[in-house]
């Protein structure tokens, strides 16, 4: 299989936020926002793999920013790394100015998808050949993120996290 870019895997998802969506300060739910990231994610993992793909995990979401009624919110997603079945994809999101058009970072989460065949069998995925500064770290930190999210479901003994350990050495 040719290895791709995070590029050809990048989905950008833009929407605006209505009042079935809110939580009592009017601000979005935060369970929509889970929701639209794993979207946008799932297709991220689609186009890098061309398979079905399914949420395996989600290892990471920080909801830095309230995002009001009415904003238009971008959700970004690219995959980050390739492993053999897996996947993890970065999923950014911003909100729009509505009179500048510039956009602010609100939140951002890391989603691990697996490709699986019809049966829901893992299948193998092509690699990933990071090109920016930004994939590169982020490629680079993904094998620390997997062993930890294998270790927290108990998939992984800690002693074989090697990546893990040598952060605290
Ligand atoms: C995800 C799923 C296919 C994994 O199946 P499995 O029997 O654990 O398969 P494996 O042990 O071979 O793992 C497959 C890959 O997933 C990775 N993986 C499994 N659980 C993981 C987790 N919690 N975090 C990160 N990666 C994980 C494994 O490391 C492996 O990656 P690799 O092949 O790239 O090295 C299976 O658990 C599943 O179908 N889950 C339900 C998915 C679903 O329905 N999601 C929507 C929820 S509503």
């Amino acid at each position: 299989m040719e290895a791709k870019t995070p590029e050809q895997s990048k989905t950008i998802m833009t929407d605006m936020v209505l009042p079935g969506e809110t939580n009592p300060l009017n601000n979005l739910f935060g369970g929509e926002l889970l929701a639209r990231m794993d979207r946008a994610a799932s297709i991220s993992a689609r186009r890098h793999s061309r398979r079905i793909v399914v949420t395996a995990s989600v290892n990471h979401v920080a909801f830095n920013r309230a995002v009001p009624l009415g904003s238009v919110v971008s959700v970004e997603a690219k995959v980050s790394r390739a492993f053999k079945t897996s996947m993890e994809v970065f999923i950014d999101v911003w909100i729009e100015d509505r009179e500048s058009g510039a956009k602010t970072k609100a939140n951002e989460a890391i989603y691990t998808f697996v490709a699986v065949d019809e049966t829901g069998k893992p299948v193998e995925v092509p690699e990933i050949t990071p090109e920016t500064q930004l994939e590169k770290e982020r490629y680079d930190a993904a094998l620390r993120r997997k062993q930890l999210s294998l270790v927290l479901a108990g998939k992984m003994r800690p002693n074989e996290a090697t990546e893990l350990k040598a952060l605290f050495k």
